[in-house]
């Protein structure tokens, strides 16, 4: 998604616009562009398509001047990725940077071409300027104009906005996607996260919906949607600006694989208590799960895949049914919510928008709401009843590896504190699985110590151009992930399929050109999985089985690519068999000379719907 930054500052705005933009490069772009308010109050700007590089070069031969800037990065939705399609736009003494989608632009683009005014770019970014520019023409002050500009938008938005011969003076509106104002020394920020205004300061303010900011150097105005003025909390940032740093790694991506086993540890510990016997699990202690009939996981993505591996958890575990489904489905649905229900929304990012939007379907409808995030001040977890943080650290990479495990750890949590509610785990048997998940981290660790096998079969895979991954039971939600991985960031097409459904229908697409990646740890499915794969190499499949080693002794020699696995707590095999399927798409990618980190038409966060 779009990225945005303001700066009201004593210094050249430019390059620290550009520097705070590489901070938001994660979120996925196609184009970028800066514009200032020059000294004798007149309004520059340039654009680039593609990488930040290229407005750092045409920087270089045409240098902005200005002290207060706006800045951009573009993740196209209306109008193709271009320069004259990349913001800021300008119209008139007006120039905005914008994150969201205005559903009623066309409209509004019609009205403002009778009124004279002509569109010269196919975004609906450009409306929002054209439209206060035409309000500033009709007399009102910039921030008459700015409100009368917001009323008249539908959709979602996040917007900075500046205005020529204004030097100390920059607008912000947030509706639907976030926005944070930073405070600095007689400097004041803005920012689409706090990660890209970290490095210039740690105290911030979250705008709410419906939020208007009027900032100056000396400091910022907010007022609700119902235009009261309002003060809203300050933060501060704790977290280092190292997580910018790829520490020696070749990608954020392979930086957060191998960083699982720390980020697992802190994400366990934060919701276990060692100090009496046994182990007591620390979370959602006011909620009592023997007064909840049903639960529904909704999330998207990776994210879904961690709730799918979570239903098998809960329902064999906790005796609880559970509804899960994907954001953008599910409230389109109109599902009936069972009084006393409990909705949890999983979400690395917190802003996703299907997500979000699920979330609100459920308000007032299910008796909690929970999320479980990894950026506690987003907003679905200020919109949550609960929210249990994952504590996986900032994660950079579009494609989701440690958020996916500390999903999977946080839910698992969840899932024994209920199953200890309901009395349907014995504390004996608590305190065992416990130990088990503490010594994964450490487990993990081992085994990312020796992974080369995985970049042979990886490279080959990288030839293919249609790949299937199956696996039965917990093993089925991680091929569907595996293929997400491998599909979104190498784009060579994969699915995940349950193996049992191999019979009815995908068998068809097997032949000596589909490498087929078989999830199958020693445990009560294994056989049949074995006898999928005896199906599938009988086709002249190129497998690739992924077990323990018992599980290799027991298949013999017939499968030729083969994944040894540490031997786990069979309940936790999902949390295990996550990194090779990461490691597979990792080196899959880098062999076609993807961007790893940045694949392309992703973002990060997907704030629209
Ligand atoms: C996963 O690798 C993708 N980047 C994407 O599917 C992601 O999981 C999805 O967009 C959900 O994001 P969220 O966890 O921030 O809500």
């Amino acid at each position: 998604m779009c990225g945005i930054i303001g700066i009201l500052g004593n210094h050249e705005a430019a390059p620290i616009l550009v520097e705070a933009l590489k901070r938001l490069e994660y979120r996925g772009y196609d184009s970028s562009g800066i514009a200032t308010v020059e000294s004798e109050g007149s309004i520059d700007r340039r654009r680039a398509v593609g990488k930040l590089v290229e407005l750092q070069d045409k920087l270089v031969f045409q240098p902005l001047k200005g002290k207060v800037g706006i800045g951009h990065t573009r993740w196209a939705t209306h109008g193709e990725p271009n320069e004259e399609n990349a913001h800021p736009h300008n119209s008139g003494a007006v120039s905005v940077v914008h994150n969201g989608i205005i559903e009623n632009f066309l409209e509004l683009r019609h009205e403002l071409r009778c009124d004279g005014y002509k569109p010269e770019t196919d975004t609906d970014t450009e409306t929002i300027a054209m439209l206060c520019s035409k309000f500033i023409d009709e007399g009102h002050e910039p921030i008459d104009a700015a409100r009368k500009t917001l009323l008249k938008l539908s959709g979602s938005f996040a917007i900075a906005m500046l205005f020529a011969g204004h030097e100390n003076l920059m607008i912000a509106a947030r509706s639907g996607s976030p926005l944070a104002v930073g405070y600095g020394k007689n400097e004041m920020y803005l920012g689409s996260d706090a990660l890209a205004l970290l490095p210039m300061t740690k105290k911030i303010t979250y705008l709410e919906e419906g939020d208007l900011a009027i900032l100056a150097r000396e400091g910022v105005d907010i007022y609700d949607h119902l235009g009261n003025l309002v003060s809203r909390p300050i933060k501060y940032l704790n977290q280092s600006t190292n997580f910018y740093d790829k520490s020696g790694f070749n990608h954020f991506m392979e930086k957060e694989i191998y960083e699982q086993p720390v980020a697992l540890e802190t994400a366990i510990k934060s919701y276990i208590c060692d100090k009496n016997v046994g182990a007591k699990i620390n979370l959602l202690k006011e909620l009592n799960f023997k007064e909840i009939p049903k639960i529904i996981l909704i999330a998207c993505g990776t994210a879904y895949y961690a709730c799918y591996v979570a239903k098998y958890w809960i329902e064999k575990l906790a005796k609880i049914p559970v509804e899960i489904d994907i954001g953008s489905e599910f409230r389109y649905r109109e599902p009936p919510i069972e009084k006393g229900t409990a909705a949890i929304f999983v979400s690395q990012s917190g802003e996703t928008a299907d997500t979000l939007a699920a979330l609100r379907y459920c308000v007032g409808k299910a008796k909690i709401i929970i999320s479980i995030v990894n950026v506690s001040t987003s907003s679905i977890a200020r919109e949550s009843d609960q929210v249990l943080e994952i504590h996986a650290g900032p994660e950079i990479g579009v494609a989701s590896t440690k958020a996916f495990t500390c999903q999977l750890a946080v839910l698992f949590l969840m899932t024994l504190k209920a199953a200890q509610d309901r009395s349907e785990i014995s504390e004996i048997n608590i305190a065992k699985t416990v130990s088990d998940l503490k010594s994964l981290p450490s487990t993990l660790n081992q085994y990312l110590g020796s992974t080369n096998s995985i970049q042979d079969i990886a490279y080959k895979l990288s030839t293919a151009s249609d790949v299937l991954f199956l696996g039965r039971g917990l093993m089925y939600p991680v091929a569907l992930e595996g293929a997400l991985k491998l599909k979104e960031i190498s784009y060579i097409h994969s699915e995940g399929y349950a193996a049992g459904e191999l019979k009815h229908g995908p068998i068809a697409l097997i032949d000596d050109s589909v490498p087929v990646i078989i999830l199958a740890p020693c445990d009560e499915l294994f056989e049949k999985n074995i006898s999928n794969m005896h199906e599938v190499i009988a086709r002249k499949a190129n497998v690739t089985l992924i077990s323990d080693k018992e599980g290799l002794q027991s298949a013999g020699s017939i499968v030729k690519n083969t994944i040894e696995m540490p031997r786990t707590n069979k309940l936790l095999t999902p949390l295990v068999y996550a990194l090779p399927i990461q490691l597979l798409a990792y080196f899959s990618a880098v062999s076609k000379g993807t961007d790893v980190d940045q694949p392309r038409n992703l973002a990060k966060s997907v704030t629209v719907e």
